[in-house]
């Protein structure tokens, strides 16, 4: 199994690009099934998940091509409605070609995506909705199976225990695409994904308005035509690449970013005392100076992100005084903390809060990724420790971050990938 050596102590300096976003990638690509035709992808990520989706699409009978960052997906061919537990195991958004396979075959079957080490994720709001635009679903043998022979158009509200859903309203929107009449979804989720996701669907003839709002409407049309679309920049690998810059109190610019889809996070850094200047897509962030703790509670977009809660977490432990994350979605979400602990953190859990007291100097440990966000802040508290960290299991972080050693290399750290 592979595994990240880092020697800590460098501080970061120069350019990194900014990929393409994996969370508007994965369902832009599941969404290519709704023509049987050639849909081209730019600005794709090389990752692990986004290779896991074009694997549950080849095994629906797709064709699909990667190269310098372009995806080319032919779904001519795609004759089959499964996706089986093997593929879904390892990438719960293989869901997303649920709506697409029963807009256009009447049936799909997928696996239940099983657990989440960053606690449960259940799909009862996509399953609500989806039967809202006249589907049956039937959850059995571990497998959910809907089937519509045609779906139409309703009034949907997606409003979850924990505010709006950023996969159903993917799903729902995805599905009311084609189906005959309007669709209305209140409480919709407003991440830039969802944007993204339906900027691709109307580039294809689909006829959605209202995203970046809490009332998306969808009008249905007859059929759709092939598309080419660029995907947006990723905020949480932007988010993440600044955290680095920010812990190492190096200077770094990240270029092909959109820093509007990241106000939350440029702001806490701006408030604890690093300087931030955000061009149209660049960021430039330097030390600054006095360093100040910081009070962040996650929540849905445009409030400050799940996905950046561990980052944040890893740079709070640099910062003298106590620091304060509340997570809010994912209530398993701090099991990193144990392992930042072990690397000299000072960090206490209440219920659904780490106060973080930040400023004893933190040294090289083996530690363990246990999610995708959770292994990014294990690298970056590595960037700082005295010493060596051997960071296993980075089959994690490479789901969702491209070539993380590269950049980082690039921009002088010690990274190796052993
Ligand atoms: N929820 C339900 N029922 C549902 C769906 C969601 O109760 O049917 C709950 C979830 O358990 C959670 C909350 O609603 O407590 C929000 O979940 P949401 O559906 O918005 O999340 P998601 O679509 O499963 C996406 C990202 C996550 C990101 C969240 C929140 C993808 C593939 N994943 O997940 O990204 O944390 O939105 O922004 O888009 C990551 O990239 O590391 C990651 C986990």
């Amino acid at each position: 199994m592979e595994r990240f050596v880092i020697e800590g102590g460098k501080a970061l300096r120069g350019e990194a690009a900014v990929s393409g976003a994996k969370n508007a990638c994965l369902p832009i690509m599941a969404a290519s099934l709704l023509i049987r035709d050639v849909t081209v992808i730019g600005n794709v990520p090389d990752l692990r998940d986004v290779r896991t989706m074009a694997r549950v699409l080849e095994n629906l009978g797709a064709r699909v091509k990667l190269h310098d960052a372009c995806l080319e997906i032919d779904t001519a061919g795609v004759s089959r409605w499964v996706a089986p537990y093997e593929l879904v195991k390892t990438m719960r958004a293989s869901y997303y070609v649920l709506a697409p396979l029963v807009a256009t075959m009447g049936r799909a079957r997928v696996s239940l995506p099983g657990g989440c080490a960053i606690g449960p994720r259940p799909i009862d709001i996509h399953i609500r909705g989806l039967e809202a635009l006249n589907a049956d679903v039937l959850v059995e043998h571990g497998y959910v199976e809907v089937k519509a022979s045609s779906l139409r158009g309703n009034r949907v509200n997606l409003g979850g225990p924990k505010g709006s859903s950023v996969g159903a309203t993917i799903q729902v929107m995805t599905a009311a695409v084609l189906a005959e009449g309007t669709t209305t979804i209140e409480n919709s989720a407003l991440e830039p994904e969802v944007v993204d996701v339906a900027g691709f669907l109307n580039r294809m003839g689909a006829r959605v308005s209202g995203v970046g709002s809490s009332r998306i409407v969808v009008e249905g049309v007859a059929s759709l035509r092939p598309a080419r679309y660029d995907i947006i920049p990723d905020r949480i690998e932007t988010g993440t690449l600044a955290a680095a810059a920010a812990i190492t109190r190096g200077d770094v610019t990240l270029t092909g970013c959109n820093p509007s889809h990241l106000t939350a996070v440029l702001s806490i850094l701006q408030g604890s005392g690093f300087q931030v200047d955000a061009g149209p897509d660049r960021i430039e962030i330097a030390p600054g100076e006095d360093h100040q703790p910081f009070q962040v509670r996650v929540s849905p977009y445009p409030g400050f992100p799940t996905d950046m809660q561990a980052q944040m977490v890893a740079l709070a432990c640099t910062i003298p005084g106590i620091s304060a994350m509340t997570e809010t979605i994912f209530e398993n979400r701090f099991i990193y903390a144990s392992e930042l602990m072990r690397m000299g953190a000072d960090i206490r859990i209440d219920q659904n809060t780490a106060f973080v007291t930040g400023g004893s100097p933190l040294t090289g440990a083996q530690v363990m990724a246990s999610d995708l966000r959770a292994s990014a802040a294990l690298v970056l508290a590595a960037l700082v420790a005295k010493g060596e960290t051997e960071v296993s299991r980075i089959y994690h972080l490479d789901r969702g971050y491209e070539g993380l050693e590269v950049k980082l290399g690039r921009l002088g750290a010690k990274v190796r990938r052993c």
